[in-house]
Formats: structure tokens, C-alpha cells, sequence
């Protein structure tokens, strides 16, 4: 057994739990708050959601003791929220529910929804809700009462706007980057300064040895690339596009999204973009991203400051805001960065990326938050 605290519903909480305790079952079996519900237990449903550290969350698959030290929110835990309050009126209102098995997942979803994205018309909420399944609705009535909601508010509706602000990113486990450069946020905000609504976005900077030069020239080498970039299958490309897949496994969820991309590069500025879409047949999870990045010297070598953004539809869209996707997100640009590096100073990165190497990232991701179990608290 492992001892664990944390806060869930804005009270502390100690417990021992066995380490393959998932969260869900820890919320529903050991504090009896069974408004939590379980359905695939594989983080396909979305009727375990939960938010942790204020972002949605499957709770059947994030660990117990990977939630040590970390805020959880429960539906009992919305009393006082006035957008869930709003958004329970609607959903009666509207019919939004039968049988209620999605409903708590799908009311903190909605939440999300009318707290992140107040523009969202019909069809950006039904692909912001892709990620929770219901049986019974048929989600008109879903889609009417989140809709409902979010024009209340757009009209200053007292109720739907006294909601609290969205709660900002967790921060609290950014891993360290390949070197010991800072974060340079200024730098990347630069190479995208737009956030597209609703899309996840995440920056990182980072110092390598190589000069510049050297590494402008290596990232205009798409087979280099893709050998550096754990879980990537380069299939296909020419001068200026890619073909390919990105294989992603974490947990039990496992991923081969196949599709392209379009590069852009300008050597007078040392920048570089690429835009692309795919999809994953498996899981029916659709996703568009783009990823700019900017080359500029620093302390003898390159700092690369990358900007990704990144929207994601289907069952695993809900995992794209939790707090571990954009921990795992980190952890691969690290890791290019790494055999980046590796490759142009000793040839020795390897020729062809393992398999589901983003399996191993993820188990990184949780054994960095297990390691806080070690740590002296303050
Ligand atoms: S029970 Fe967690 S996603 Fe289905
Ligand atoms: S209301 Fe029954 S599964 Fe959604």
C-alpha cells in the first residue's frame, strides 16, 4: 500500500492505496463519492470524468497515487459552481439525460466547454463533447443545454456568468529540459502568436550543443526528423511535404495516427512550421496540429524555442486537456531534443523509432509523479 494525499471536492485527503488503484475507483470505493461513474474503464467512454488539477480528466485510467498532491473535483464537488448549477437546469430542461449513467462525466465536460470555448456554436460542442458517450440521448438535448448555457451567457445572463474563471494549466511537473536551459517563452510565443479557440497548445525551449547551422540543416532532413521523434513512421515526402504515422500508447490506449503534413521553412529567420492533419482508425480519434519552431544561438550552441498546437476529436479528445498529455507532449519534444543532439554529434540516435516508444515516455511521465512520493513536502 501507498500513502497519498490529496485535495478532492476542497478537502485534504489521506489514504493508502495500492499503486494499481486507478482514481476511480479510489473516489467511488474508498470515500463512497459514487457520483463518479464507470463505464469502459478504458478512458473511452468519458463517464469517469473528473477534473484534476481544474483540468477534465479520466479517472479510470490516471493512478491514484499519480493524483498525490493533486486537486481533484468531483460532481458532488459543483454545489456552488454556478455554471454546473446552470448547467443541470438545462440539461433537465432540455432533456438532456435518460438513464444519467454519462451524465455526471458529461455535465463536467460541459462545463469545460462553456468555461473554455464561450463562442462555441452547435457543432463545436459536439466535437468538444466527442469524447463522452452517451446511449440513451441521441445529444440533441446535450447539445441544446450546453448550447443553452453558453447563450445565456453570451446575453449576461446573472447565473451562467458568475462561474469562476477557468483554472489555469497545472505546472507543477514540467520535467527538466535536455539541458539546463530556461524556458524562453517570450522566444516561442513569437514563432505562434496565436492560440486558436479550443485548441491545446503547449510551448518549450531548449539549448543543444550544435551550432545552428548545423541543426537548420539536419531538420530540413525529413528521415532525420522522424528517426529523432519517438513513435514516428515517416512514409512518404518531398520538399516541402510528409506522409506518415505517430504511434502513441499510453496506458491502455494505444494510437497510430497516419496522415500529412505541410513544411514551411525560411532560412533568413531560421523558422519553420508544419501543418497537418490525420486520423487514428482504431480509436476513430481525429487530430489537427500545427508545430512552429525558431533556431537562435545561445551559449555556443541553439536554442530551439517549439510552439504546438494541437486539436483533437474523438474518444481521446478529453485526454488532450489533462495534465498528463501536455506532461507527455514535453517529454517527447525532450526527447527529440536528445537524440537530436545525440545524432549530430556522435551519430549514435537511432536509425528508426521504436515502436510504441511513447509507451516508455508515459510511464517516465507517472514515475516523475511518483517520485514526489520521495520528496520532502513543505
Ligand atoms: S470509464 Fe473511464 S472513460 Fe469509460
Ligand atoms: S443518459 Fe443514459 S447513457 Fe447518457
Amino acid at each position: 500500500m501507498t500513502a497519498i494525499t490529496l485535495t478532492v471536492n476542497g478537502e485534504r485527503v489521506a489514504a493508502e492505496v495500492e499503486p494499481r488503484t486507478h482514481l476511480g475507483d479510489f473516489l467511488r470505493e474508498q470515500l463512497r463519492l459514487t457520483g463518479t461513474h464507470l463505464g469502459c474503464e478504458h478512458g473511452v467512454c468519458g463517464a469517469c470524468t473528473v477534473l484534476i488539477d481544474g483540468q477534465p480528466a479520466r479517472s479510470c485510467i490516471a493512478y491514484a497515487v499519480a493524483c498525490d498532491g493533486l486537486d481533484v473535483r468531483t460532481i458532488e464537488g459543483f454545489e456552488d459552481d454556478a455554471a454546473m448549477a446552470a448547467l443541470r437546469a438545462a440539461f433537465s430542461r432540455e432533456h438532456g439525460l435518460q438513464c444519467g449513467f454519462c451524465t455526471a462525466g458529461m455535465l463536467i465536460a460541459a462545463r469545460d466547454i462553456v468555461l473554455r470555448v464561450p463562442d462555441a456554436d452547435d457543432r463545436r460542442i459536439r466535437v468538444e463533447l466527442s469524447g463522452n458517450l452517451c446511449r440513451c440521448t441521441g445529444y440533441l438535448g446535450i447539445v441544446k443545454a450546453v448550447a443553452s448555457v453558453l447563450a445565456d451567457r453570451r446575453t449576461g445572463s446573472p447565473v451562467a456568468t458568475a462561474a469562476p474563471a477557468a483554472a489555469a494549466p497545472p505546472a507543477r511537473f514540467t520535467p527538466a529540459a535536455p539541458t539546463a536551459a530556461a524556458p524562453a517563452a517570450s522566444a516561442s510565443a513569437a514563432v505562434l502568436p496565436q492560440s486558436r479557440q479550443g485548441w491545446t497548445r503547449f510551448e518549450e525551449s531548449f539549448v543543444i550543443a550544435p551550432p545552428p547551422a548545423a541543426v537548420w540543416a539536419a531538420l530540413a532532413e525529413f528521415p532525420t526528423v522522424a528517426a529523432c521523434l519517438p513513435g514516428a513512421e515517416l512514409t512518404e515526402h518531398d520538399a516541402r511535404a510528409v506522409k506518415g504515422r505517430l504511434h502513441v500508447k499510453l496506458g491502455p490506449m494505444a494510437a497510430a495516427f497516419a496522415g500529412s503534413a505541410v513544411i514551411e521553412r525560411d532560412d533568413a529567420t531560421l523558422t519553420g512550421s508544419a501543418k497537418g492533419a490525420g486520423g487514428d482508425t482504431a480509436s476513430r480519434s481525429r487530430t489537427r496540429a500545427e508545430l512552429s519552431y525558431r533556431l537562435t544561438p545561445d551559449a555556443g550552441g541553439t536554442r530551439i524555442a517549439v510552439v504546438v498546437e494541437y486539436d483533437l476529436q474523438g474518444p481521446l479528445a478529453q485526454f488532450s486537456r489533462s495534465g498528463l498529455a501536455q506532461e507527455l507532449g514535453r517529454r517527447l519534444v525532450a526527447e527529440f531534443a536528445a537524440n537530436l543532439t545525440a545524432r549530430l554529434t556522435d551519430g549514435t540516435a537511432p536509425a528508426t523509432p521504436p515502436a510504441l516508444r511513447a509507451g516508455r515516455l508515459f510511464w517516465q511521465a507517472l514515475w516523475a509523479r511518483l517520485k514526489l512520493l520521495f520528496l520532502p513536502r513543505a
